[in-house]
C-alpha cells in the first residue's frame, strides 16, 4: 500500500472534456480522455486523501473509493467544482474546459439549411481563475496545453489564475497528452521558473504532482 501522506486531505480533481451543446444532438468538445485527471484522483485516494472527482464524458468507469460527479458542460463543471471546492485543501484542474459555449443552445434539433451557417459563441467562465480570486488556504493546480511559447504562456496563466503551478503539456507529441497513457510535462511556476519532467506514465506524473503539492498544504505538518 502507498504511504498515507495525504491522510485527511480533501482533494477535488476535474477531468475530461466538456460538451457544449448547440442543439439536443450536437455539441462542441475536444479529445480529452480523462486519463490524466483519473490518475491524479486515484493516486490521491491511494495516499489517503478524501477525493471528489468531477468528470466530463469519458469512457473510463467510476473509480472506487471516492465521490464521482459526472457532468457535461462547463457551466455544470463549474457548479460541481465550486460546490466541492468549498471544503477542499487542494484543487487540481485537469479538465479540458471548452472556452466557449453556444450563446443560446437550440431546444430542438436544427435542420440543415442551404449554404453557410453562423454559430454565435459566448465565453465560458474560467473556473480555475474564479477559484484563484477567492483562494483562501487552498492549493490550486492547473494544466495547460500549448503548441508554442509554452513556458511563457503557462507562467502567465499561473499568475493570472493565481495557481500555485501549472503542468504544461504538448498536444503534438505522440503518445502523450490527449488520449495517451504517458505524458511529458513541464512544471511552470507563476514566477516563470520551470522544470521539465521526462516522459512518464500519467500515474507517475500524478505522483510527482502530488509530491510537489503536498508541502504547500497548510493542513499537514511535515
Ligand atoms: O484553457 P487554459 O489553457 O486557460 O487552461 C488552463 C487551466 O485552467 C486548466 O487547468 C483548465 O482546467 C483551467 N480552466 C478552467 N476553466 C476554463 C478554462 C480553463 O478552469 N474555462
Amino acid at each position: 500500500a502507498a504511504r498515507q501522506d495525504l491522510a485527511g486531505v480533501k482533494v477535488v480533481v476535474s477531468a475530461g472534456p466538456t460538451r457544449e451543446y448547440l442543439d439536443p444532438v450536437r455539441f462542441i468538445s475536444n479529445p480529452s480522455s480523462g486519463k490524466m485527471g483519473f490518475a491524479v484522483a486515484e493516486e490521491a485516494r491511494d495516499r489517503g486523501a478524501q477525493v471528489t472527482l468531477v468528470t466530463g464524458p469519458v469512457a473510463l468507469p467510476d473509480p472506487v473509493g471516492m465521490d464521482v460527479v459526472r457532468i457535461e458542460s462547463a457551466l455544470e463543471l463549474r457548479d460541481a467544482v465550486v460546490r466541492a471546492a468549498g471544503e477542499a485543501d487542494l484543487v487540481v484542474m485537469t479538465a479540458a474546459v471548452a472556452d466557449y459555449r453556444a450563446a443560446s443552445a437550440a431546444t430542438e434539433k436544427q435542420a440543415k439549411v442551404a449554404g453557410d451557417v453562423t454559430i454565435h459563441l459566448t465565453p465560458n467562465p474560467d473556473i480555475l481563475a474564479e477559484l484563484g480570486r477567492d483562494k483562501g488556504r487552498r492549493v490550486l493546480i492547473g494544466f495547460a496545453m500549448e503548441t508554442h511559447a509554452g513556458v511563457e504562456r503557462a507562467a502567465l496563466k499561473a499568475q493570472r489564475k493565481n495557481a500555485n503551478f501549472i503542468l504544461l503539456n504538448y498536444p503534438t507529441r505522440a503518445g502523450t497528452a490527449f488520449g495517451g497513457d504517458n505524458n511529458e510535462v513541464t512544471l511552470v511556476r507563476p514566477d516563470g521558473t520551470s522544470q521539465a519532467w521526462p516522459r512518464l506514465s500519467k500515474r507517475e506524473v500524478a505522483r510527482r504532482l502530488l509530491d510537489e503539492a503536498r508541502p504547500l498544504l497548510p493542513v499537514l505538518s511535515h
